[in-house]
């Protein structure tokens, strides 16, 4: 027998019982004529103790124990004389009386502790090492608990949980496919899916209803924190629904998982157009955990001889609370120089300070009288001790970029609060983006969402310009500022789609190349459907108020795609080469 406990669940209750736990040595001290280990399992830390009183031999074989050895040992429990608070099993100790070594360990290249001395690449390349560490193991049980919680829910809903293939043709969403040749269909390739999109939908047409996965998606796109290059997603489709019973029924799903695995009762979940949120907070994913919404303030501040703001497009600013007299003139000049960043790429920031006293400070004094910046200061909702930062350029732009800014605020003064978390559905959006580039238009979300039922006799009949202004039935899920899910109602109708991929720039051929199979089930009695997938990572690293979703992963790539342990990808040999036909004209390093 390894164990009769595990190293999580001995109190003070047990003392006097003899145990028997096998770990890992978490760390061994040496006083001379005690030793002292912390054994460490997936349920916790116990402290182990040798006495060389006792017994010599099993205390110099103690004291060889290197960090993360695997022993099984053998003792009595008793009170510690020293506790320690912070440990569930602090208050006890094993009295150790036998001491297996199960295996030795080399010494770890960083420290398995909560904070690790060890860089990202190296703490990938050695996994099994970083996954032993507590925040690691919390995450993936999280995770685990999260995919349970999801299938409880959505089981109570009457969902069937069906699994989609993953050697597929490619799913048009945006992204590159990660391909994979065919042996037995020389030349040929299949794609991984960036979605199960096309096959949920045709299991509506099979009469499923109520469909959802946790399934595995493939994207090859650049990596951020929030993106993985294969991630999971909750992805879900009904049918005979409208938009408003998908958003009920998914807004159930985040309120019941809030509410299991964090105790949360979330509050209201606000609906915003799309319109709305880029005008109030320049961007579709808006952080609601706090306000600063944009002040738009042309009509204020042009035409006062400011040739600067005269010539924008659009002058628009947010309100910073309360750092009107703690902002010196060094912050705000290295705020302005955080602004000129290329990577934000602002000309300039104006602020107007409504100093404590009553008295205004600003960039543009010059141009504008007292007089005129108080009343701008006071018809936004300024109170003594508020900054106005101001951009200005054209529309588009300066609103990205002042989204940028009110994050950054919100970061710098502390808004983003630890355990708050503001969802919202964000609505309506362009159903077709127009790219000047390769002049075409793209499908804001994908190619097989409606245009919404007021304006599709526009998009039947309308003319270029007309499409720039259609609306899809489309939503996203936003919580913190960070998009968790999007989705929205399919056209089921083939004329329709077929609209729709002429629209994007499919051929008749091309479109019924790549897509026949659901076009040709549209024939057959589709019923109406609409859907939505939820990042799964992305939410499981939100619920934890983090940004990067690699350690709620397992075995996460690195920022080139890479995965550091298994060190993937990597080259083929020739004979697999030859088999699948492949000639490569540039030999892989
Ligand atoms: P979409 O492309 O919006 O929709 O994806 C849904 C959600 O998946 C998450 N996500 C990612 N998470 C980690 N790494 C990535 N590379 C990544 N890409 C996306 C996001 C996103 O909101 N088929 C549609 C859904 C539908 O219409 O029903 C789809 O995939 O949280």
């Amino acid at each position: 027998m390894y164990r009769s406990h595990n190293c999580g669940q001995l109190r003070i209750s047990d003392i006097g019982v003899e145990t028997t736990l096998s770990g890992w040595v978490q760390v061994s001290r040496d006083f001379g004529g005690l030793t002292f280990v912390d054994l460490r399992d997936r349920y916790g830390i116990t402290q182990i103790v040798f006495n060389m009183d006792d017994n010599q031999d099993l205390c110099e074989q103690a004291r060889k124990l290197g960090r993360e050895f695997v022993i099984k040992v053998s003792g009595q429990v008793r009170e510690r004389s020293n506790k320690n608070p912070n440990r569930p099993t602090g208050e006890i100790e094993i009295e150790a009386s036998s001491l297996d070594i199960l295996n030795a360990s080399k010494v770890p290249p960083f420290t398995i502790e909560d904070e690790s001395d060890g860089g990202d690449d190296i703490r990938m390349e050695y996994r099994y090492l970083d996954l032993r560490r507590t925040p690691l193991q919390q995450n993936i049980r999280f995770r685990s608990k999260l995919a349970l919680e999801t299938r409880k829910y959505m089981d109570s809903q009457d969902f069937i949980e069906v699994e989609t293939p993953f050697l597929i043709k490619s799913t048009p969403e945006g992204a590159r496919d990660f391909v994979v040749p065919s042996r037995m269909n020389e030349g040929q390739f299949y794609a991984l899916p960036q979605s199960p999109q096309t096959f949920k939908q045709i299991l509506m047409v099979g009469g499923f209803d109520k469909y959802f996965q946790i399934v595995k998606c493939f994207r090859d796109e650049d990596l951020r924190a929030d993106r993985q290059p294969e991630f999971t997603q909750i992805d879900c489709e009904m049918s005979f629904v409208t938009r408003d019973e998908v958003l009920k029924t998914f807004e159930g799903l985040t309120r019941h998982l809030f509410q299991e695995l964090k105790g949360i009762e979330l509050g209201d979940f606000p609906w915003m157009s799309y319109d709305d949120a880029m005008a109030m907070y320049g961007s579709d994913k808006p952080d609601l955990r706090f306000g600063m919404e944009f002040k738009y303030l042309n009509d204020a501040l042009q035409g006062h001889g400011f040739g600067v703001f005269d010539s924008a497009e659009t002058v628009v600013g947010v309100l910073a609370q309360g750092i009107a007299d703690d902002y010196s003139n060094k912050q705000m000049k290295e705020l302005t120089s955080w602004v000129q960043r290329p990577q934000i790429g602002a000309k300039g920031l104006v602020y107007v300070k409504y100093q404590g006293d009553g008295t205004i400070k600003s960039t543009v004094g010059k141009f504008y009288s007292d007089e005129v910046l108080l009343k701008v200061l006071q018809d936004h909702g300024a109170k003594p001790g508020d900054v106005l930062f101001i951009l200005c350029g054209e529309e588009e732009k300066t609103r990205k970029q002042l989204n940028e800014l009110r994050l950054e605020m919100g970061r710098r003064l502390g808004l983003m609060k630890e355990g708050d978390f503001k969802p919202l559905w964000v609505i309506d959006f362009p159903l077709l983006e127009w790219d000047e580039d390769s002049e075409r238009f793209h499908a804001m979300h994908h190619p097989f969402t409606a245009p919404k039922v007021e304006d599709v006799d526009r998009m039947l009949t309308g003319d270029h310009e007309t499409m720039k202004s259609l609306r899809a039935d489309a939503y996203d899920l936003v919580i913190n500022g960070s998009e968790i899910g999007g989705g929205s109602i399919r056209i089921h109708d083939r004329e329709l789609q077929s609209k729709n991929f002429d629209l994007l720039g499919f051929t008749k051929e091309e479109a019924q190349a790549q897509f026949g199979f659901l076009l040709n089930a549209f024939e057959y009695g589709a019923p109406p459907h609409g859907g939505i997938a939820f990042g799964f990572d992305r939410l499981a690293a939100v619920m934890n108020g983090q940004s990067s979703i690699r350690d709620f992963i397992a075995f996460p790539k690195n920022n080139q795609g890479r995965d550091m342990m298994i060190d993937a990808p990597s080259p083929i040999d020739q004979t697999q080469l030859d088999e699948l036909s492949i000639a490569l004209n540039v030999q892989a390093e």
